[in-house]
């Protein structure tokens, strides 16, 4: 007689739990739409290329990757590291808290759930990038 398996589920990842692909569209949409418009940024968004629109595109996949979805950004972009990939741009402290800010902001004004969740990564992203940030 065979062993009936016990049914497993993957555990749910970030990227599904905070509502996948929209989710992190919507989220980087008002972080550009912040950049682009709130002077607090003007020296972050001078740094980026006058058409954000790759940008629009290409934060979100990243992100989708690195909270656990699909990884297009990654399979798209073969070794490339995200701290490598900043290494030509001099990245001062206040420029790193301008992204980690203004990515907090958009986490918070997309408010997707679960709250919790959401909150940890708009911290954990802030971190990252004031990790970036050089005196
Ligand atoms: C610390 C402050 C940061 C600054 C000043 C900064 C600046 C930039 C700039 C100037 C570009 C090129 C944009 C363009 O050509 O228009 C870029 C690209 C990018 N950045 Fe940042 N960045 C920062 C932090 C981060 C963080 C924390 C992440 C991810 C969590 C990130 C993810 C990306 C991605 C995915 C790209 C596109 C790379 C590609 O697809 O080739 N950045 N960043």
């Amino acid at each position: 007689m065979l062993a009936t398996a016990t049914a497993r589920t993957a555990p749910e990842t970030p990227f599904d739990r905070l509502g996948g692909h929209a989710t992190f569209e919507a989220i980087c949409e008002r972080f550009y739409d912040l950049m682009d418009s709130d002077p607090a940024y003007w020296e972050l968004r001078a740094m980026h290329a006058a058409d954000l629109a790759p940008m629009r595109k290409s934060l979100p996949l990243f992100l989708a990757g690195w909270a656990g979805g699909p990884r297009d950004w990654f399979e798209q972009n073969l070794g490339k590291c995200m701290m490598s990939a900043h290494k030509p741009y001099v990245i001062s402290k206040a420029v790193a808290g301008q992204w980690a800010e203004a990515m907090r902001r958009a986490v918070a004004d997309v408010a997707p759930e679960p709250a919790e969740l959401a909150e940890a990564m708009g911290k954990v992203l802030g971190e990252l990038a004031t990790g970036m940030g050089k005196d």
